[in-house]
């Protein structure tokens, strides 16, 4: 059985998870100590953000060496020491592959940016001449000596790898098969086979459908690169895990990925469960008082969910590095219902550091490393309620971001100690999907209550029945409602959950499982 059924992740920003050496950033080391903090948790995989050598423009997502990891973090034999001691615990640890491109501080770019290119003058994406335009793509004009323009595919300093572009109209513009494009997907291969020959077990793959430049819209050339490279890794590393950024499991899956993200676009499914950052008063569905109900994350999350079961996962997260934290839409309670409901569904599901012990989103915190507004979400991890929050013995004026001035409630110490915690409440529900075959990704799911204009709503995992009540008010659901005739046992639950001749009575904001006779 492949490994990822019953995996449950955790997202580790490296410079804010701990630091070991007391110089303010978080670092291997620091995350070694830790991993029993993760595995306590219950969760056995890990996906950690770059850590590979960078200017950090771009908090990492900006790779100046693939292959060499940033000093800040320690060396290569850190990080293969922490590959070695997370398998030890039964942990699998993904790193953060960023094959779209480079800093421009890479090799590969400093060569290409040059008058007289060498071998590196088709790696990236340049157009012939240094005046005019990239066509539809985004040009950095006048930075280099080269006679041309460079595209970008994110910041200024992130110029972009060149696969090829699918219908070719300018000369400067490379096929997707030319041997400029089949190098460039080479040279990806080869970075993946490092990592995997030192211990990695896969990567989450940023900005993954971003290869092949127009007018690839279904991505179907990006997804031709992707199943050569795929196939190509996997040859050799077959157990090789991969999770795209992608939200699309039509076309990442199909593509060879074992794995994609549901993420925070505005107004879909996922942005209007947590956070429903489209409007000027967010009232997504686990706010006690939204009027919103089920069916508007289902509608979007169900038909990509059927059509891809049987070619991977489409997996949901209760945050990342990108989006604000979901403390600050949803209080402790909500929250507690909406991280049951996540790691009850299908998928692998990803819980970012920190959202386990309500970590707040730090709003007006000035952009660190490219962060903008993504920096409130990047903050120390709160370790304990101490000065430092046990994230490191530095000055505080030193640490890589504020802490919050606020951990009282909010720091790991207090919510491990505390019955009924945020905390406490995660630990459970993961050891419940634990213990539960129904609960992992390979077992059915059926929503039987996701009535338009209710808010409580109920799904089946195999003999297991869901049911969630979001709402402030309290709610009785019938047997008939959920469509079963009797429930055998109360398997958990979060608030007032009664099952009784023929009703489940339901508190405000409330959560159970029962076991289906
Ligand atoms: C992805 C990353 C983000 C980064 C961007 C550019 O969206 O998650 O943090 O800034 O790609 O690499
Ligand atoms: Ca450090």
């Amino acid at each position: 059985m492949d490994w990822l059924n019953n995996a449950c992740f955790y997202e580790i920003y490296p410079q804010s998870f701990k630091d070991s050496n007391g110089d303010g950033i978080g670092d291997f080391n620091g995350i070694i100590e830790k991993l029993d903090y993760i595995k306590e948790l219950g969760c056995n995989g890990i996906w950690m953000n770059p850590c590979f050598d960078s200017p950090f423009k771009d908090a990492g997502y900006d790779v100046r060496d693939y292959k060499k990891v940033a000093a800040r973090y320690g060396t290569n034999e850190d990080l293969e020491r922490l590959f070695v001691e997370a398998h030890k615990r039964g942990i699998k640890i993904l790193l953060d592959l960023v094959p779209g491109h480079t800093s421009d501080e890479h090799e590969w770019f400093k060569d290409s940016k040059k008058a007289e290119p060498g071998e590196f003058k088709d790696r990236y994406i340049w157009t012939d001449f240094w005046y005019g335009e990239a066509r539809n793509l985004r040009g950095i004009a006048g930075m280099a000596d080269r006679n041309g323009i460079y595209v970008v595919n994110f910041f200024a300093s992130q110029p972009a790898l060149n696969y090829g572009f699918l219908n070719k109209t300018e000369k400067w513009q490379s096929d997707v098969d030319s041997p400029e494009a089949i190098a460039t997907a080479d040279a990806m291969c080869d970075v993946m086979k490092f990592w995997l020959s030192k211990g990695a077990d896969g990567f989450r793959v940023d900005m993954a459908d971003s290869l092949v430049k127009f007018d690839d819209d279904d991505k179907s050339a990006t997804c031709k690169v992707w199943k050569r490279i795929i196939s190509e890794v996997k040859k050799e590393y077959p157990e090789a895990r991969l999770v795209s950024e992608w939200n699309r499991p039509r076309q990442s899956l199909p593509a060879g990925f074992d794995m994609d993200f549901m993420l925070n676009w505005t107004g879909n499914g996922y942005d209007l469960l947590l956070r429903d950052t489209g409007s000027e008063k967010p009232s997504p569905i686990f706010k006690k008082d939204s009027k919103r109900d089920i069916n508007d994350f289902l509608n979007d999350y169900l038909p990509q969910y059927e059509d891809t079961r049987e070619s991977g996962r489409y997996c949901l997260i209760t945050g990342n590095h990108d989006t604000d934290r979901v403390s600050y839409y949803l209080d402790e309670d909500e929250r507690k219902v909406a991280f049951a409901f996540l790691l009850t569904m299908p998928g692998a599901p990803f819980i970012y550091y920190g959202d386990e012990i309500g970590m707040r989103y730090m709003k007006e915190l000035p952009s660190k490393e490219g962060g903008y507004t993504r920096t409130g979400s990047r903050t120390p991890m709160q370790w304990d309620d101490s000065e430092t929050a046990g994230f490191s013995t530095a000055d505080k004026a030193d640490f890589y971001l504020p802490i919050d001035s606020d951990l009282r409630g909010k720091n790991a110490r207090e919510q491990m100690a505390k019955e009924g915690s945020l905390y406490n409440t995660v630990k459970e529900v993961i050891a419940l999907r634990k213990a539960n075959e129904d609960l992992l990704d390979n077992g059915n799911l059926d929503f039987v209550l996701r009535e338009q204009g209710r808010r409580e709503f109920g799904f089946k995992r195999g003999n297991l029945l869901i049911v969630v009540n979001p709402s402030e008010k309290a709610c009785t659901v019938d047997y008939s409602d959920v469509k079963i005739k009797q429930l055998s046992e109360k398997k958990y639950s979060i608030g007032d959950v009664k099952a009784d001749k023929g009703a489940i009575e339901m508190g405000p904001v409330s959560f159970g499982v029962f076991a289906i006779s």
